[in-house]
């Protein structure tokens, strides 16, 4: 079975509350539990976690005990060379998923350390991505009918929020 690591970085937990206007209405558990969900449908296995320390979501990528990541680093998206360094050398292929679509927004947030090394980035479709990312790793890792048509799916346009 594929074990699918999904990490969410720091201010992520609020998710909700947080800037709905940017984030939408969903809070992260509901996306926890809909990743997990969908997992089970398409036969991977899932698990999660948050933090708002970046050496925490360091040392769960230092177990290396997972094929895919998916990965929304947050603010550390446009700060941590250190995350970078260990996605890098811990070398196990991962989604980066954004809910907003950074390089839409303030300047600061077009600097970027881990597109480059991301085997896909899915940004701008709120909580929904995150499924897309789901559906991208099925895709990527078995040839399961559940799973087809999500790469055509992902810059379909939603609003931030919409699942
Ligand atoms: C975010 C975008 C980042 O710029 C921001 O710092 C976040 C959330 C997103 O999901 O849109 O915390 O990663």
């Amino acid at each position: 079975m594929i074990r699918v690591l999904v990490l969410n970085g720091p201010n992520l937990n609020l998710l909700g509350t947080r800037e709905p206007e940017i984030y939408g209405h969903t809070t992260l558990a509901e996306i926890e539990d809909g990743l997990r969900r969908r997992g089970t449908e398409l036969g991977l296995t899932v698990e999660c976690l948050q933090s708002n320390h970046e050496g925490v979501l360091i040392d769960r990528l230092h177990r290396r005990d997972f094929d895919w990541a998916i990965v929304n680093a947050a603010g550390l998206t446009h700060t941590s060379i250190s995350l970078r360094d260990a996605l890098l050398a811990v070398g196990k292929p991962f989604v980066e998923v954004h809910l907003s679509d950074p390089s839409k927004r303030e300047p600061f947030r077009h600097v970027n350390y881990l597109h480059d090394i991301a085997a896909e980035t899915i940004v701008g479709r709120g909580a929904a991505g995150y499924t897309a990312a789901l559906e991208l790793v099925a895709d990527r890792t078995g040839d399961l009918p559940e799973a087809a048509g999500a790469t055509e799916a992902l810059n379909a346009p939603a609003s931030p929020g919409e699942d």
